[in-house]
């Protein structure tokens, strides 16, 4: 244990001065980490308001990652409450990439304005750039504000769970708009879209008011690759699950030495890779040429062939 780790571990001590202690901390955190983003900031009274955390590693590997932001809150489960907010992206094996981290009071459309504006000024002014959420309101309005020119996008898992509590009795409906969301094209989508409304009639026009661009890949007008729901912001919430029990401090301890060991064991993965592609990629084309072995392909013309699959 070095002099500094030995300092944080003092101020995390203290349980009942854990928000007062965030300043000292941050500014060890700073010390230790001279790259990093870290800002705390407090009321007129002194009182804890925003505390938002961004590692170095996590703002440059940001520049190699697929422009595709998820974002979530989870509450802490300590004695003083508060909201862990977090950002983060799928790494080139879709493994989570955490971005930043924010701890805020409360949530709402002031916390989460100012959890955007600071997120802003890590992930710079990439094009093209798409921030996934589920449909809270003050994500919604936080984003129009901040960032005009990203696209917002709906989780597909929780508007399937909407569509479930809404259309009990219907077996299909999620089955379907799953499929619709899925589609990488237009007639594939449309193709779903006619099963879904012979289901579930007037679902069309539903679903348009959310926009289609929001939770579909076919009408999106920027890729989302294979993004839709807000999934590693859920497994990095799990992954916290033990340490949002923890002082605030602790917590941000815990939580910045996972991160030292996610991306130490990640910096080595290439090392061990023997093709361009990345291990996840690579398990996905074998088993595709595996699967490619069984088909039939005839010729239709020089341009078209009928692919049969020769399994079924
Ligand atoms: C984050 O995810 C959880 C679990 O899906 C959800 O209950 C929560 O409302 C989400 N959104 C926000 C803004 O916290
Ligand atoms: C958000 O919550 C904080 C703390 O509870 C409060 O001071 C602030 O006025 C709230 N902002 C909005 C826009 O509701
Ligand atoms: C996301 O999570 C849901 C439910 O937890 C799961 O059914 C689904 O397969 C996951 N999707 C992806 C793309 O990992």
């Amino acid at each position: 244990m070095t002099c500094s780790e030995a300092a944080l571990d003092d101020i995390c001590r203290s349980l009942k001065d854990s928000y007062k202690m965030l300043l000292r901390f941050t500014y060890i955190l700073e010390l230790n980490n001279p790259c990093i983003f870290a800002i705390y900031i407090v009321d007129v009274d002194g009182r804890f308001l925003y505390f938002f955390m961004a590692l170095s590693t996590s703002i440059s590997g940001w520049q190699h990652c697929r422009p595709v932001i998820s974002i979530n809150g989870t509450s802490l489960m300590n004695k003083y409450g508060g909201t862990l907010l977090s950002a983060s992206t799928p790494d080139a094996n879709d493994q989570i990439f955490p971005l930043a981290f924010c701890i805020v009071d409360f949530e709402n459309d002031s916390s989460w304005t100012w959890f955007c504006n600071q997120l802003k000024r890590i992930i710079g002014g990439r094009n093209e750039v798409v921030i996934v959420s589920d449909r809270h309101k003050s994500i919604c309005k936080a984003i129009e504000v901040v960032f005009p020119n990203v696209l917002h996008c709906m989780c597909l898992v929780h508007l399937l769970r909407n569509l479930k509590l809404k259309y009990k009795r219907i077996v299909d409906t999620v089955f379907h708009a799953y499929a619709c969301g899925k589609a990488f094209n237009i007639v594939n989508f449309e193709h779903e879209m006619r099963l879904l409304e012979s289901s579930t009639p007037g679902i069309r026009e539903e679903l348009e008011s959310i926009s289609f661009a929001k939770w579909s890949h076919a009408y999106s007008p920027h890729k989302k690759y294979n993004v839709v729901t807000i999934n590693i912001s859920e497994s990095l919430n799990s992954a916290m699950l033990k340490a949002r029990e923890l002082p605030i401090c602790s917590m941000l301890k815990v939580l910045r030495m996972m991160l030292q060991r996610w991306f130490f064991e990640r910096r080595n993965e290439p090392n061990y890779q023997v093709t361009d592609f990345t291990k996840t990629i690579e398990g996905i084309l074998r088993e595709q040429i595996k699967r490619s072995r069984s088909m039939m392909v005839n010729l239709v013309n020089n341009m078209k062939y009928q692919v049969i699959d020769g399994t079924s």
